[in-house]
């Protein structure tokens, strides 16, 4: 249903009915804020502390109304008299969700659908995604919102989480710097961030209850390492709350986390609100340091009470009160912006097609099948060539006004597309579609099983093609998991149909390609070997079907990487036995025993192979490392790391190399190999070289070591590995830490409410 918000100085008259002194009544920017808090009544007070209820419908207001705009998440009160502004806060990842045809209003909004955050991840490049979060920010300063509810940094602890598609990696230096750098682009134009979900929510499996049992190594480490990088570097005006349980408390309700984290140990400034309808105690909320509720229902009668009660310390609605006034004075809103309902969406789109052509990855070209050679006519096989998934649903959607399919983007570019096969695709789609119920048609495509072909069907292609390309989609989002079977892996239709085509282009001595536009990890192993190329374009918004042509036919050439792996089997995954938790039928505790390692850190440690390695991609040119310098054999308070890359192939390209640290094991184990530096080069031509330089700071070789709460960096020797993926090591050199340092201790906070052993390289043993 369409809604269109309207607000009123409904407000106004709560605060006179309320026996006001009207003579000087403070105003938000011209008095100080305490002084406004001052003159609140504690009705306002406990209004301003929440959204407007659950579908903004609260106490529907009366009198004068202006709209505000429509398809937002949240709204905060507006109090008039105090000059106390509304403000909008709107999702989210991949692109402002608004609804593009707002209610009573003769105007259409359309949002430019960028690439989802595992796509921008996947391009190692962070002033791309500066650039994307630029425009993202854009659109949502000239539509009239004063926050953007992204980035979104969880850990892809598990390829099944339904979310994945909304995070960026299994790596939190990834998730950090890639958050970091989309809060600089956003932030850059006047509008805030909600920095999400703080902390561990990687499991949609009943998501609003389920107790995270995390060691404080492992959350130190893996979890709120991201989250610390973005605070840190970046500072976004929100910080939000996560649903989930973390060692037995809601992190809205949690201070150690709130207040003891985030605010003293990383100097966060900004307001801290909830997920929407997160939470089960408000003044546990207020307390915690958790300021604002979202969307704030019942909560409202409770805080009142509590205050009545005195059961709460008005003077921590006050603390929470002031830095929600912080936040308004800094929206554009406040200021009277006149926002234009118009940003440049043309322009908007080319950076979307841009980062969309940056982040995907060549999985595999065998004897050089891509760019195409000779190709003009193409036979595209699979329902979703001829739908394109540009991003996955639910707070991650994105209205956009049109995207071109895999089927439109040939045409685009002059190939010839097989008519009768783009036929029987065309009409499976329709009645797909038309058995749909009316909510359900948007999808329903997605969801649904792949259109068996036999061989004859595909035989008859081969005079129409020169080569067959076959697109496997995948869709997902919030609330709900990825099954294993018959979507982490492909379903038997899916297999035999790569297969068969395989078989019979390949009998006919002509190429096959595999396009993957997935929002997460699916297994490869079991069919990669049939076609000649594989592509992962993951989902990659509005201009993705774009990307994927210019990739294929070679006007770019890839230089996506992977920032996960990509595991042989779901059993080999470190969580797989425990996700998503116990007991399994109804989850109500997930213990992250895996620790530490997740993902390359458990695969290479472990020595479990994998599909596709972390950090792994290929190009059509080569690259060659060399000249590996540390400016120093002996680690003082920061080392450089400089080496050169250079193209030594035929075409031009963009190479992301990466630095591992191999740490000293000996009083604590850590990882083989972990990620602590990475770096995108510039467009190559054929023979130019660049030099990169990584710096590592003391941070960077410390461990966390849970029984002083403390980053330790061990002395010994350290390995630098330059590589060009996490197996793919192309330089290495040693320095030496003479004395182990404590880097920096702090609050020994989150332990576990249950015991949890985490995995040990000495259980293999
Ligand atoms: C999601 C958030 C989102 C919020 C507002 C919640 O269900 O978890 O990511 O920002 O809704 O739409």
């Amino acid at each position: 249903m369409k809604k269109t918000i309207f607000f009123s100085s409904f407000l106004a008259l709560m605060g006179m009915a309320n026996g006001q002194n009207t003579s000087h009544v403070p105003q938000l920017g011209k008095d100080k804020v305490e002084d406004v808090i001052a003159a609140m009544t504690q009705q306002e007070k406990v209004y301003l502390l929440m959204g407007l209820g659950e579908n903004n419908w609260m106490n529907p207001p009366t009198g004068p109304t202006h709209v505000i705009i429509a398809g937002e998440a949240g709204l905060t009160w507006a109090i008039p008299r105090l000059g106390i502004t509304p403000t909008v806060m709107t999702d989210g990842p991949a692109g402002l969700r608004i609804d593009p045809h707002p209610e009573g209003l003769n105007i259409t909004r359309f949002c430019t659908a960028f690439p989802t955050a595992t796509a921008l991840a996947s391009t190692w490049n962070t002033e791309m995604v500066e650039n994307v979060g630029k425009a993202m920010g854009n659109e949502v300063l000239e539509y009239g919102s004063d926050v953007l509810l992204s980035p979104a940094i969880n850990i892809h602890r598990n390829p099944l989480s339904g979310r994945n598609f909304e995070y960026y990696s299994e790596d939190p230096l990834i998730a950090g710097k890639m958050g970091a750098a989309m809060v600089r682009g956003v932030q850059s134009n006047g509008v805030g961030t909600s920095l999400k979900h703080f902390v561990a929510n990687n499991i949609e499996t009943n998501r609003k209850t389920i107790n995270a049992v995390i060691s404080q190594r492992a959350l130190r480490e893996i979890y709120l390492r991201g989250f610390e990088t973005v605070v840190k570097e970046a500072q976004p005006w929100t910080v939000m709350t996560s649903y989930n349980r973390l060692n037995g408390f809601y992190t809205s309700e949690n201070y150690d986390l709130v207040t003891k984290i985030l605010r003293d140990e990383w100097k966060f400034q900004g307001m801290v609100m909830s997920d929407w309808w997160a939470g089960a105690d408000a003044v546990a909320q207020m307390n915690s340091g958790n300021d604002m509720i979202q969307p704030g229902c019942n909560q409202r009668e409770e805080l009142l009470r509590a205050l009545k009660y005195k059961l709460i310390d008005e003077k921590v609605i006050d603390r929470n009160l002031a830095r929600i006034l912080t936040y308004i004075l800094r929206t554009k809103r406040f200021s009277g912006y006149a926002f234009t309902n118009k940003p440049d969406l043309d322009a908007h789109a080319l950076v979307s097609r841009t980062a969309a052509s940056e982040g995907m990855v060549l999985l595999k070209n065998d004897k050089n099948a891509l760019p195409f050679n000779n190709v003009k006519r193409v036979a595209l096989f699979g329902k979703t060539s001829y739908r394109f998934i540009c991003g996955g649903t639910g707070s991650g959607e994105v209205n956009y006004k049109s995207a071109f399919t895999i089927n439109e983007s040939f045409e685009n570019y002059g190939y010839k597309v097989a008519k009768p096969l783009e036929t029987i695709y065309k009409s499976f789609i329709d009645s797909v579609t038309s058995k749909a119920k009316k909510e359900d048609k948007k999808f329903v495509v997605d969801f649904h099983p792949e259109l068996k072909l036999n061989k004859e069907q595909i035989k008859s292609q081969l005079q129409n093609s020169d080569v067959a390309i076959i697109t496997i989609g995948r869709n997902g989002g919030e609330g709900w998991e990825r099954q294993i079977v018959d979507n982490f892996y492909l379903s038997a239709t899916e297999k035999q149909l790569i297969k068969d085509i395989s078989e019979i282009y390949h009998a006919a001595n002509k190429k096959v390609i595999v396009v993957l536009n997935i929002g997460g990890v699916v297994a490869t192993a079991d069919w990669r070997n049939y076609p000649d190329a594989i592509l992962l374009a993951w989902q990659t918004g509005q201009e993705g079907a774009n990307a994927i042509v210019e990739i294929l036919k070679g006007k770019v050439n890839p230089s996506g990487k992977l920032p996960m792996s990509f595991p042989m089997e779901y059993s080999d995954v470190p969580s797989a036995k425990t996700f998503p938790g116990e007991p399994a039928d109804n989850p109500v505790n997930a213990v992250y025993s895996e620790g530490i390692y997740v993902g390359y850190r458990y695969y290479e440690s472990f020595k479990v192979p994998t599909a596709y390695e972390f950090g792994y991609g290929l190009s059509y040119t080569q690259f060659e490392y060399s000249n590996i310098q540390l400016s120093s054999k002996s680690f003082q308070n920061e080392l450089t790391v400089k080496m050169t890359v250079k193209n030594i192939g035929k075409k031009e390209g963009k190479e992301a190399v990466q630095l591992y640290l191999h740490a000293p094991n000996v009083e604590i184990e850590k990882p083989v190999e972990e990620l602590k530096g990475f770096a995108k080069t510039r467009l190559l031509k054929p023979g130019e070289s660049q030099e990169i330089t990584f710096t590592l700071d003391k941070r960077a070789l410390a461990s966390f070591w849970t029984n002083i709460s403390s980053w330790v960096a061990e002395k010994g020797d350290y390995e630098v590995r330059i590589g060009a993926s996490a197996k793919d090591i192309r330089l290495t050199s040693t320095f030496n830490l003479p004395e182990t340092v404590v880097v920096e201790k702090v609050n020994n906070v989150l332990y576990p409410n249950r015991p949890v052993t985490d995995l040990s390289i000495s259980d293999k043993k």
